[in-house]
């Protein structure tokens, strides 16, 4: 008999749930509500900092791990950091497009002794008090150079997508957060766009945090989001 690989299935693997919680209990806990609804989990700053590299090995196996820690120093720092998270195994990793040319070059040298971990870089944060023609301007300037230094891919707007799949091809990865729908609440989210959206602009991976963390059922929202994905695909 023949695996049949549905186009839920296909959706699955590019729906990347933010792990935004305090410690490792919680995060196992979500982890396993979310089972296999979603074939990602991004682990940040807050969760990464509390508990470290055993928590990605606890979390490593039946989910691919984005470790999202928006690197952003010197060039020779940001390549030492770039290797240990390679070595801990993630299948994705960004630093902050903002460093420069130089450092995502570095970057990029490091991260090719583990062909198996996308390294994508942060185009420009929401928080940045950018008016939104800059923001779009130099989001697509920052997409070139990252793609210019050799990395795969950049965190972006589901409103740059398309644009950035313009300019540097359809296999340039781009992962996009801001994903809300129904009667979602936005919270600090500027630029919005549901599921299908996102996934009709050509974004690649789609970061939900909150409409999965606080849902009710984790695991029914996240096959909500999957649903939606797929919907693009009848
Ligand atoms: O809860 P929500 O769905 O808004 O979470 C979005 C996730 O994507 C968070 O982990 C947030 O840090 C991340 N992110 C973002 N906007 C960016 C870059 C990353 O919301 N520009």
């Amino acid at each position: 008999m023949h695996d049949v690989l549905t186009h839920d299935d296909s959706m699955r693997d590019r729906l990347m749930v933010a792990l935004d919680v305090p410690n490792a209990d919680a995060a196992l806990a979500m982890r396993d509500e979310i089972g296999a609804e979603a074939g990602w989990l991004k682990v940040g700053l807050r969760l990464f900092v509390a508990e470290g590299p055993a928590l990605i090995r606890d979390l490593a196996g039946r989910h691919k791990i984005f470790l999202d820690l928006k690197f952003h120093d010197i060039p020779n720092t940001v390549a030492q950091a770039v290797e240990s998270a390679g070595g801990l195994g993630v299948q994705m990793l960004n630093v902050h497009a903002g460093g420069g040319p130089e450092m995502l070059k570095a970057a990029s040298r490091a991260a090719d002794s583990f062909p198996d971990m996308k390294l994508i870089a942060v185009t420009v944060l929401t928080s940045d008090s950018l008016p939104a023609v800059e923001a779009h301007k130099l989001a697509l300037e920052r997409a070139r150079m990252t793609q210019d230094a050799g990395l795969d891919g950049v965190v972006c707007s589901v409103h740059e997508s398309s644009a950035i799949k313009d300019i540097c091809g359809p296999g340039f990865i781009t992962v996009t957060p801001g994903i809300r729908w129904g009667d979602q609440d936005v919270q600090d989210q500027k630029r919005i766009a549901d599921p299908a959206m996102a996934v009709k602009s050509g974004s690649d991976y789609l970061v939900v945090g909150r409409p999965i963390l606080m849902a009710d059922q984790p695991g029914i929202a996240a096959r909500e989001a999957v649903k939606m994905m797929a919907s693009t695909l009848l």
